[in-house]
């Protein structure tokens, strides 16, 4: 394919962002940048050290404090997470971590303190960039926008399978109420709420398999490629 693109995937949790992307990235040789990780360390950070996650500057600062890096995984291309040397991608999806990773992504603060860092990564090129607001704010200028959605129910069910198989204990009802909760801070917050770009391709999952959705957003790229 010619030059390299840009992707940006949006859409609620466990609409079926990662594993399109996961698809993508390695059909087209791109790197998968998962920008959720991102505020997920911040919450993973503030938790571990017993912060107070409603207070904003408290959260904006430990964004300066994050001593992180991303590397891409080499087997699957995955961006993985590392503090002070430690690879800490498996605690940043722990049932405490989505509890409260809202509340930390809802500061502007954070935010604006995250942006730039995205967007550096992200305008390398080449590169599917998920979150919830790639195409609206953090990089409107995205070669091709796509926004994923599915059912409440449907994807409480693929979270909740995620959450059992990484051996996470939780319940159906607990996961359901947590993402019922996080649909509605991310929906509702002022700064970058979750929502399509006027020009994004928007797709519902339900009852769609991967490889339909993956086949669907291939004909749109090929389209859209000079
Ligand atoms: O995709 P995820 O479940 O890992 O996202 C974790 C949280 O971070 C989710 O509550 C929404 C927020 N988020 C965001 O606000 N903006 C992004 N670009 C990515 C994630």
């Amino acid at each position: 394919m010619g030059r390299a693109l840009i992707i940006a995937i949006d859409g609620p949790a466990a609409s079926g962002k990662t594993t399109l992307a996961r698809r993508l990235a390695r059909e087209l040789n791109y790197l998968f940048f998962d920008t959720g990780i991102l505020y997920r360390a911040v919450t993973w950070l503030a938790l571990t050290r017993g912060e107070d996650l409603h207070d904003e500057d408290r959260m904006t600062r430990l964004v300066q404090e994050l001593d992180i890096e991303l590397r891409p995984d080499p087997q699957t291309g995955e961006t993985r997470i590392y503090f002070q040397g430690r690879d800490i991608s498996r605690d940043l999806y722990s049932p405490q971590v989505d509890a409260w990773v809202s509340v930390v992504a809802a500061h502007p603060g954070v935010r604006t303190a995250l942006k730039d860092v995205q967007r550096r990564i992200a305008l390398q090129g080449g590169i599917i960039v998920v979150g919830r607001d790639i195409g609206t704010v953090i990089v409107p200028e995205a070669d091709v926008k796509i926004y994923l959605d599915a059912s409440l129910e449907e994807r409480a069910r693929r979270r909740y399978q995620e959450a059992r198989s990484r051996g996470h204990e939780v319940s159906f009802e607990q996961v359901l109420e947590d993402m019922r909760r996080r649909d509605a801070l991310d929906s509702s917050r002022d700064t970058a709420p979750l929502r399509p770009a006027e020009d994004a391709f928007i797709l519902k999952t339900n009852g769609l398999s991967p490889e339909e959705v993956f086949q669907r957003v291939m004909a749109l790229i090929r389209e859209r490629t000079p």
